[in-house]
């Protein structure tokens, strides 16, 4: 079977190889040229451990190939997956303008029974908008079929993900189109991996309805975190201590810095602006995200409790992705907190092991020094802030490091450090929830 995958960001080069290693013909198309030439070469334009592998492998195989013609891509296919961004627009609505492109772009080319296949994450109601955009558009009478199939790849572990899902989502109406996506899915299938046959607006939902509850399980143990530290208790024992009954579970409890990535922050608030034009207010997730917004900043209340006014003070900031094992900022924490240091007259000292190239583009012409260590970063510093937990930031040589700072202030927004460990080596010490 020959597969089109349109959009080679995240979830489409990783979908694309995949794909390909269970054995499928894939074309992977996007607009970028510089991206294309590059991924032809085998190149990966991002850090995701063991895609550039997978891609390698599967290009030499011949089952993998890049292009950025679409029209071409889409004739050779069955099947078409659309993996396009689909960022927030400034009032929290979904920007559908990349869905919308690729849907005229389709209604050009397709003169024969395509299945389309949504993977980006969309609103409840567009794959139906989709499918009649397509329709009233097509120059040709051949028939297409639509089906919602969101994506749940978590970025940093996106490969494995993607080859040991926890389920697989096929929304649709069709039940000749759902039989073909099952096949293409059936060495997970095989794999007994779950999976959920819904309609069109299901699929979509359950999507929305995973991340808006994944961001208010970490946004209530960031909240339960502030809450600790007025009352003297340690989050991260009450976290174990919920965790333990199988109703909550213990993942998403461990209290940060706010979430942020390109996923949650945009999919919560283009589920409220829905809920909103629906009549249908989704209070709780209003709430998150002002939770939130406000839990990005804890980290200068928390400065300023050592070092009074920032003015002039060099705060190194450890960690600018929003997570580890990825070299993705966006909606990164250290784009909010980094700022802000800069507007109180701080001076910033910025490390990252692999979003360095990334932050200083989304920062642009911001007063900011780029270091290449840890070290570096802390020469002379008054304050280090970790704000992402690189496993290389959990071995730091504290010792070697005091003797670095002109004031031993970490500030460990991940709770990376014991902190009677770390007080005992000198430091001032503030982790997130263990007062
Ligand atoms: N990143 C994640 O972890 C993740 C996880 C699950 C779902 N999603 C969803 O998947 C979708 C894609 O996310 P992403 O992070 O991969 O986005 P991305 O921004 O990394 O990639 C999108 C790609 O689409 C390309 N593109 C845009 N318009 C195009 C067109 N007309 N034709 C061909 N290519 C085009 C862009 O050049 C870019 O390479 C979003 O809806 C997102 O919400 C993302």
């Amino acid at each position: 079977m020959h597969i089109s995958v349109i959009g080679t960001g995240y979830v489409g080069l990783v979908s694309g190889a995949g794909l390909a290693d269970f054995g499928m013909k894939v074309t992977c198309v996007d607009i970028d040229e510089g991206k294309i030439k590059k991924l032809k070469k085998g190149e990966i334009p991002f850090y995701e451990p063991g895609l550039e592998e997978l891609v390698r492998k599967n290009l030499k195989a011949k089952r993998l190939d890049f292009t950025t013609d679409f029209a071409k891509a889409v004739k050779n296919s069955l099947v078409i997956f659309i993996c396009v961004g689909t960022p927030s627009l400034p009032d929290g609505s979904a920007d559908l303008s990349q869905i919308r492109e690729v849907a005229l772009k389709l209604a050009e080319v397709i003169d024969e029974y395509k299945v389309i296949v949504t993977k980006s994450t969309v609103p409840v109601g567009t794959n139906r908008w989709m499918k009649d955009l397509i329709n009233k558009h097509k120059k040709t009478e051949a028939a297409i079929d639509v089906i919602s199939n969101p994506e749940f790849l978590r970025e940093g572990n996106a490969v494995e993900d993607f080859m040991h899902p926890d389920r697989v989502i096929i929304g649709g109406e069709s039940a000749y189109a759902i039989a073909i996506i099952k096949d293409i899915y059936r060495p997970l299938y095989l794999a007994e991996t779950p999976f959920i046959i819904t309609n069109l607006e299901t699929a979509e939902l359950i999507k929305y309805a995973s991340n808006a509850f994944l961001a208010t399980k970490i946004t209530f143990i960031n909240e339960m975190a502030n809450f600790c530290e007025k009352v003297g208790a340690d989050v991260t024992l009450v976290a174990k201590g919920m965790g333990l009954d199988p109703r909550i579970g213990s993942k998403f409890l461990n209290p940060g810095p706010g979430f942020g990535g390109s996923c949650f922050p945009k999919d919560v608030k283009a589920l409220i602006h829905q809920g909103k034009l629906l009549s249908s207010p989704l209070k709780i997730l209003e709430a998150v995200i002002e939770v939130n917004e406000k839990q990005k900043l804890r980290v200068i209340s928390k400065l300023e409790n050592f070092l009074g006014e920032l003015k002039n003070k060099v705060i190194a900031i450890l960690g600018l992705s929003f997570k580890p094992n990825t070299s993705d900022v966006r909606e990164s924490p250290a784009l909010t907190v980094v700022p802000k240091l800069l507007e109180l007259g701080a001076k910033v000292r910025v490390y990252d092991p692999v979003a360095m190239k990334e932050f200083r583009e989304a920062m642009k012409d911001l007063p900011i020094e780029y270091a290449q260590s840890a070290e570096e970063a802390l020469k002379e510093a008054h304050a280090m802030v970790i704000l992402t937990e690189w496993n290389e930031f959990r071995f730091l040589d504290l010792t070697q490091i005091k003797k670095l700072m002109k004031s031993p202030v970490l500030i460990d927004m991940r709770n990376i450090y014991e902190p009677e460990v770390v007080k005992k080596l000198g430091f001032s010490y503030s982790g997130i929830g263990r007062s």
